[in-house]
């Protein structure tokens, strides 16, 4: 699978997840609903690496649960903010497989220029949200 493939698979699959909710301004979810929505399929809602899209990855899933014990016990906002965005480069075999999120919410939230205020409305709660998962 490419990682359009993948992207689109893990949006089917989350929108299966959550009933086939209406489309909604994602910056009205908390961090945890657009996490479960968009992030699960790959991470899995315990946020371990363990959902459902990633067995058909060439790559492993990061458990998103040690991003601050991995770093020295320091919650890495800014990275992670810019990770999620996609202005971090995070390849690791050359492609990236994480969706570059900053564009797919952008597009989602209507392209203009207020969609980039709730983008980082959206991207803010869900590194909220990845703040609460640490152990
Ligand atoms: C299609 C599967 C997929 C989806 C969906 C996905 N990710 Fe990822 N994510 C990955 C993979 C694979 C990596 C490892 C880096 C890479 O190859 O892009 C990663 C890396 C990350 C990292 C960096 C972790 C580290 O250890 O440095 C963060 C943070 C992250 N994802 C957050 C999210 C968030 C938040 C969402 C939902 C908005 C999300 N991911 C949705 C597959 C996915």
């Amino acid at each position: 699978m490419n990682s359009r493939t993948v992207l689109i698979a893990a949006l089917a699959l989350s929108a299966m997840l959550s009933g086939g909710a209406q489309a909604q301004a994602f910056d009205e979810y908390s961090g945890q609903e657009t996490f479960m929505r968009f992030c699960a399929a790959c991470h899995g809602e315990s946020g371990q690496g363990d959902g459902p899209v990633a067995a058909g990855l060439p790559i492993s899933v990061p458990d998103l649960t040690r991003l601050r014990q991995r770093r020295g016990n320091q919650f890495p906002e800014e990275v992670l903010r810019k990770i999620i965005d996609g202005q971090e480069t995070v390849v690791v075999h050359g492609t990236r497989y994480m969706p570059v999120w900053g564009y797919e919410f952008w597009v989602e939230e209507g392209a203009d220029d207020a969609a980039k205020e709730r983008v980082e409305i959206i991207v803010d709660n869900l590194v909220e949200y990845l703040r609460s998962l640490q152990r």
